[in-house]
């Protein structure tokens, strides 16, 4: 057994309504906090009120940016325990994102003792409206106070905690997206694939553009030829065209490896669809509409879950998709999804940990 101190917080606020949580405003009364050095490891694992923390100006993680996170959630089931859907995977992820940023492994099964401690300690702040859950958000700093370019020799890990509702202001409605050829988020070779705050920051531009336009968010295309869909930065993305499921491969490196994506794939195959991962082309999906054979259109993500999208627009072409509406498959996905972390289907691929 890992040996986690626990700090309780004398001064803790009150509950936010379950039926009015937006996404990422309100957090949670305590945090786990985990710190690296080279001559000690990851040591000191406590959970301690969460609060600011001091850092000095010439904290590395602030002009190098050699920063990563994960999401996941904890749900509320039909049966009032608090459960977390592949958190494994999540961890799994971040120690795959550490390793592209020259950051040190952290042990999964202490960094999921630390979680589980954390998650019994706050159960009472997982809501329990239809479509929110507590939003799990870890993530690892470079703290060395030093302005030389190298990766840091002292690392900070966190683990917050969010009670929310759905991710975009349309809530479950479907989204606007604005197809971007001017600018990329990732290159081959490059960040695409890991969960890096730099992924996140080389995309705001663009997304503050396509706000200006009206619409939620930014579809990217490939970095080299400006013409593969890739995913939307937010979610990856998924088209069902003449019944068939596409979504782009990761093949390149430059997509996150999203794990909404793998279940939505892994849950379609298992009722039978047909799913092809492979390179997909703007060209293919706008043609494919032309045709009335764009049957559906929808990201996923753990803060988005199943998100439809209802336009997009290539270069002020623009296309509306199923009428606006939530497409048969993105809700039957949208159900299941839910319909496991909730409690109210069969887990068969045992993706559901139960914490209390
Ligand atoms: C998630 O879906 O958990 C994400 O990390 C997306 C986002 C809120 C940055």
């Amino acid at each position: 057994m890992s040996n986690i101190q626990f700090i309780r917080n004398q001064n803790p606020k009150p509950k936010p309504k379950s039926d009015e949580l937006k996404f990422g405003t309100i957090f949670t009364d305590h945090m786990f906090v985990m710190d690296y050095s080279v001559e000690k490891g990851w040591h000191d694992p406590r959970i301690v009120p969460y609060g600011p923390i001091s850092l000095e100006p010439s904290t590395m993680v602030f002009h190098y940016g050699q920063a990563i996170f994960e999401g996941l959630k904890a749900y509320r089931n039909i049966k009032g325990e608090v459960v977390t859907f592949r958190p494994m995977d999540n961890i799994a992820r971040l120690n795959r994102s550490a390793e592209r940023l020259c950051i040190p492994q952290v042990d999964q099964e202490l960094l999921w003792e630390g979680l589980k401690m954390l998650l019994e300690i706050e159960k009472d702040w997982v809501p329990a409206a239809e479509g929110t859950a507590l939003y799990i958000r870890p993530f690892i700093i470079a703290t060395d106070p030093y302005l030389g370019v190298r990766p840091s020799h002292t690392y900070k890990l966190f683990i917050i905690l969010s009670p929310v509702g759905a991710y975009y202001t349309e809530g479950f409605k479907p989204v606007k997206i604005y197809v971007t050829d001017k600018y990329v988020r990732a290159a081959r070779g490059g960040l695409g694939y890991t969960k890096a705050a730099a992924n996140y920051a080389a995309s705001l531009y663009a997304a503050e553009e396509a706000k200006k336009k009206g619409y939620t968010q930014v579809l990217w295309l490939d970095a080299c030829h400006h013409r593969y869909v890739e995913e939307v930065g937010t979610m990856n993305i998924f088209f069902k065209i003449d019944g068939v499921v596409v979504t782009p491969s990761l093949e390149g490196g430059s997509i996150l490896p999203g794990i909404t994506r793998d279940s939505v794939i892994t849950l379609a195959r298992s009722m039978g669809y047909k799913v092809e991962e492979r390179l997909i082309s703007i060209e293919e999906v706008f043609e494919a509409h032309e045709k009335g054979k764009l049957e559906e259109v929808f990201g996923t993500g753990t803060a988005a879950v199943i998100s439809p999208v209802g336009e997009l627009n290539w270069n002020d072409r623009v296309i509306k998709i199923n009428d606006g509406q939530m497409g048969e498959f993105s809700k039957l996905m949208y159900d299941k999804l839910t319909g496991i972390q909730y409690g109210r289907e069969e887990d068969k691929f045992n993706w559901v940990k139960k914490i209390c």
